[in-house]
């Protein structure tokens, strides 16, 4: 088949679907098949490859599980903001400053589906308005299954048009400006560690605990198997008492073993 052709041929569509599913938990389903066709032509352009026979035969080829990482890259969704869902951000303050006023002086954060970097740069933002004064050691660990958005989260760069949900105030107290693009300063980078991480491959290597994990927009992907792995994992690594944040769309009804739903699409461990 021709990579201008806008089909793309049944067969090779379902074991790339399969080979998804298996690999990312992400269930592209019946009706994607033109959007996957138009995502790999990127690769196909990339590659220099004739048709996606010839794709499809490098992907199974491919030992070293970096052209699936490619693949990953192009196919999954990496749609964030500044800000986003702002009633996390306004749940996790209230959070944050209970931490302090307990006398702690430690946060520790996962990020656990980071993309392009806007929700760990918030979320470092919003704890550092919340501690005041008070000296915290603090830590987000930001992970992502794309190498490619963690390496646009690693630069802390971003142009002018992306930052426009972030309040003034925070722009000035927390970004420098360069030729046009916004360079998160020191402070608010210093917290932030990058790993990448597939959320389908459990168990997951870090040992926690962390007070909170974001875990947002990424749930919609996974059946319930895979969001069961996720909540499993959560339970593990959360400090008793901690949270998990989903996005607003996503649901864990039913899947709750250990959770209780304390706010919307915010979920506590039991103490
Ligand atoms: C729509 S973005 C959400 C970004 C951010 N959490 C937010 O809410 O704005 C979904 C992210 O999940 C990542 N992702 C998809 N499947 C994943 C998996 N199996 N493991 C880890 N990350 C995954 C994608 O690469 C993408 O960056």
């Amino acid at each position: 088949m021709n990579p201008s052709d806008n089909t793309l041929d049944e067969k090779i569509y379902k074991t790339i679907r399969d080979l998804v599913y298996n690999k990312a938990g992400i269930n592209l389903g019946e009706g994607k098949q033109a959007l996957v066709h138009a995502r790999l032509g990127k690769r196909l352009r990339a590659l220099d490859l004739p048709d996606h026979r010839a794709y499809l035969e490098l992907l199974q080829n491919d030992q070293s599980g970096e052209e699936l990482v490619e693949l990953l890259d192009v196919i999954s969704t990496n749609h964030t903001n500044f800000f986003r869902e702002p009633a996390h951000f306004e749940f996790l303050t209230e959070v944050v400053k209970k931490i302090v006023a307990q006398g702690s002086r430690s946060l520790r954060i996962w990020c656990a589906a980071a993309s392009t970097g806007e929700e760990p740069y918030t979320l470092s933002m919003v704890c550092q308005e919340a501690f005041g004064p008070t000296k915290m050691d603090f830590r987000i660990l930001c992970t992502d299954i794309s190498t490619r958005v963690l390496r646009i989260c690693k630069t802390g760069s971003y142009p002018k048009a992306r930052i426009s949900d972030i309040p003034p105030e925070y722009v000035h107290r927390y970004w420098n400006k360069d030729d046009g693009h916004f360079v998160a300063k020191d402070q608010l980078k210093q917290p932030l560690s990058f790993a990448r991480l597939n959320l389908m491959e459990n168990p997951y290597p870090m040992k926690g605990p962390f007070d909170i994990i974001f875990c947002r927009n990424v749930m919609i992907y996974f059946d319930r198997s895979g969001r069961e792995k996720i909540v499993i994992e959560a339970l593990r690594l959360l400090k008793p008492g901690g949270y998990l944040v989903v996005g607003h769309a996503e649901s864990l009804n039913g899947i709750l073993n250990g959770l209780k739903a304390v706010h919307p699409s915010v979920y506590q461990k039991s103490f």
